[in-house]
């Protein structure tokens, strides 16, 4: 299995929806990038970011409308899907209704005639792994959601594609039986070596799931790293936005490296040269101090919300802005409490003032 690359990949579609018929939609939007061997990747994004598109460029199910996709070296854009080698899962499992576990999932080696002895133990390896080794002769109807969608990636992985494609895998499931199914993916992507490309708008799930997170917005890559790359060192408002909990702070520039937000003057952790920027902060990096003080940021506490290992409160500064904190410990505060919060300098993400902030955030 090679290195897979892809070269400026735009996809655009002609709008059939009544309202903007004949628009052009730029689905996939100049999108490079490489996705390293036996690494777990997501591509994740809102709805209508494009995740599905990209994929399917990937797979030869969709045609770009211009740039390249490369295994390795070779440039497979124009290569049939069916060469490609690849293992589909879908959200809504796909399973063949009339034939049990067993024929569902041996249905990729035997449609090349392979009924070896060695087929048929790798078979019942793989249902093993899925834990359905005992539900082999079940037919599809028969088994929960969490099971069929079990069965789908045995049925994959028993074509022994090198590449696994999965578009919202999860994403029918009910949250629980999703979330024991995530730890299968990875544990099966790892033990047999494989490569997968896993689409989700689920930031949960992308953050728990990935070697590598590819995140989208309206047809583009925004940022792509480890898991903890992107949480630490988010490179937009967006990325902060959407992946974890971050509050935003538009401020003024003081001097080089001050800002001020309301009556607060902050340090930043490094010099900058504009007149505004957004400052982001983590919502578990929010102190909340019950005694008010005129330099610092002010507000009221609107919510408690008990999150059973946490407690969330939500404080309307007085200029209207919201701020979510995060607290592992309890405290005395409470609904209509007057406040002030601080962060330290360390803990704060510095952004460029956008032309519209909230369309920044938006999706
Ligand atoms: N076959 C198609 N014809 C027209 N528009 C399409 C087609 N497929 C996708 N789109 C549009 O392309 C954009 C991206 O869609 P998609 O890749 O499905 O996003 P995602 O998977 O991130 O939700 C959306 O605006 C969608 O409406
Ligand atoms: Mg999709």
């Amino acid at each position: 299995m090679p290195n897979i690359k892809l070269k400026k990949l735009t996809k655009k579609f002609i709008s059939i929806n009544e309202a903007t018929k004949g628009e052009i939609i730029v689905a996939v939007n100049d999108v490079s990038l490489e996705i390293k061997k036996y690494s777990y990747n997501t591509l994740l994004g809102p709805s209508g970011c494009g995740k599905t598109t990209l994929l399917r460029m990937i797979s030869g199910l969709e045609e770009p409308t211009s740039g390249k996709v490369f295994f390795g070296r070779k440039d497979i854009t124009n290569m049939p899907t069916q060469e490609r080698n690849i293992g589909f899962v879908f959200q809504s499992y796909s399973l063949f209704p009339h034939m049990d576990v067993w024929h569902n999932v041996s249905y990729g080696p035997m449609i090349r005639n392979n009924f070896s002895q060695k087929t048929k133990n790798y078979i019942h390896e793989v249902l093993k792994m899925v834990r359905l080794d005992d539900r082999a002769n079940a037919y599809p109807n028969e088994l929960s959601g969490g099971m069929q969608q079990r069965v789908a990636v045995a049925r994959a992985i028993a074509t022994k594609s090198p590449l696994m494609l999965l578009d919202e895998p999860l994403g029918a499931l009910d949250a629980r039986i999703g979330t024991a199914l995530r730890y299968d993916l990875m544990k099966l992507i790892k033990e047999y070596k494989l490569t997968a490309i896993h689409v989700t708008h689920n930031q949960e799930e992308a953050m728990t799931i990935s070697d590598n997170i590819i995140m989208m917005k309206r047809g583009k890559v925004v940022q792509s790293g480890s898991p903890k790359e992107i949480y630490d060192k988010p490179n937009s408002i967006f990325a902060a936005y959407f992946l974890g909990r971050c509050n935003f702070f538009r401020c003024e520039m003081v001097d080089k490296n001050h800002v001020r937000f309301q009556d607060a003057v902050i340090e930043l952790p490094k010099n900058n040269s504009k007149k505004k920027v957004v400052l982001g902060v983590r919502s578990e990096k929010i102190h909340i101090d019950s005694a008010v003080r005129k330099e610092n940021i002010k507000g009221t506490i609107e919510f408690v919300n008990f999150l059973g290992d946490k407690w969330q409160y939500i404080i309307r500064l007085f200029d209207g802005t919201e701020v979510n904190a995060l607290k592992r410990t309890p405290s005395d505060l409470r609904s209509g409490d007057k406040v002030s919060i601080n962060f330290f300098s360390d803990n704060i993400f510095i952004f460029d003032e956008p032309k519209d902030f909230e369309k920044e955030k938006a999706v």
